[in-house]
């Protein structure tokens, strides 16, 4: 039996949302004539209280998008030093938008609104304009943490009185709903741009969501197309979103319970120095030396159980819908028989 923990992105779409993909009707969205996409585009942004929504092959491009339309080159983006989009996307903030960054030392990924008010620059030659905030929730990087709603009042409203826009990178944000006391219109009020995945945890091949107002997705639209991410008949995929959002949003639950049971899983062996606490649906796991972690990667890797390493010390499961009860079990069992 093979179980792969690597990633919650290779999942493969179920027979359910191959037929909903097989029976979309599609059309040219560089048009903005593809009858899927729009409607997928409209319950994206009506699901955050937003006017407007933008289909995009990946995260990556969502994220990078925003960045873009709210920044002018020279300007910075303040963010955790975890960010993915600091750590994981090719240097695409300088590279795409000419803008510096301000990483700022959050706990958990996590940033509070006072050392974002500390970092943003006064109006003066010698610094970048602070004009953009993006935000990680869930945190990939710190393990899937997920933010308090206090946190995320106080630096909205820090970012309106100071006038910077403010992005989350909500590609796991279905993740941090089902646990948090806050609401997917709560995101839509404190976020002028949201970016939301769709072939993570939800489990659609591809495509990610961007929400915002009626003129910021009218210029994101623009800056698609200049990335090169403008699309044709892409109904099929967005087909797969509009299932994913219907369907697979609820069940995250299951994720989350699979990904604590094998967080406690691990704490329980003498070779494991520290399990993050889980708060969603990753597992991050702490060795002592660099030959444990190497030990314990290969017993998994034997046994066909497939983890990433993510420091030198440290390895990372993620849990997600193509994760059987009976590979659960399995995953479980031979953890606890673990011996090096
Ligand atoms: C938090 C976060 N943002 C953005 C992305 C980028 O998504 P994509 O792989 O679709 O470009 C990822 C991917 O893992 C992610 O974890």
């Amino acid at each position: 039996m093979r179980v792969d923990f690597r990633s919650d992105t290779v999942t493969k779409p179920t027979p359910e949302m191959l037929e909903a993909m097989f029976n979309a009707e599609v059309g040219d969205d560089v048009f903005v004539e593809d009858p899927t996409i729009n409607s997928l585009e409209q319950k994206a942004a009506r699901l955050f209280g937003k006017e407007a929504g933008l289909f995009c092959p990946s995260g990556t491009q969502t994220n990078q998008i925003a960045i873009n339309v709210h920044t002018t080159p020279g300007d910075e983006v303040i963010c955790d030093k975890l960010s993915h989009i600091h750590v994981y996307e090719g240097g695409g903030i300088a590279a795409n938008s000419g803008v510096s960054t301000t990483l700022l030392d959050g706990v958990k990924g996590q940033l509070k609104a006072k050392q974002v008010a500390e970092s943003i620059k006064e109006d003066n030659v010698h610094f970048p304009k602070s004009t953009l905030v993006s935000l990680e929730n869930t945190c990939n990087k710190a393990g899937g943490t997920i933010y308090n709603r206090f946190d995320l009042q106080e630096i909205h409203q820090l970012c309106k009185a100071e006038g910077l826009a403010l992005h989350l990178d909500g590609a796991r944000i279905f993740n941090a709903l089902i646990e948090a006391d806050y609401t997917a219109n709560d995101i839509g009020n404190w976020f002028d741009s949201i970016s939301i995945c769709l072939s993570k945890g939800l489990g659609a091949p591809v495509g990610s969501l961007l929400v915002g107002s009626i003129e910021f997705i009218h210029e994101a639209r623009r800056v698609r197309k200049r990335f090169g991410g403008g699309m044709r008949q892409a109904g099929y995929s967005a087909a797969a979103g509009i299932y994913a959002l219907d369907n697979h949003i609820e069940r995250l639950v299951v994720d989350h319970k699979n990904a604590k049971n094998i967080g406690r899983a691990f704490s329980a062996l003498s070779c494991v120095a520290e399990v993050t606490e889980v708060e969603s649906n990753i597992v991050m796991v702490h060795f002592a030396t660099i030959e444990i972690k190497e030990k314990v990667l290969d017993y998994l890797t034997k046994h066909n159980i497939h983890a990433l390493t993510l420091t030198s010390t440290s390895i990372r499961l993620v849990t997600h819908l193509d994760i059987s009860d009976e590979q659960l079990e399995y995953a479980l069992d031979t953890i606890n028989k673990v011996e090096l």
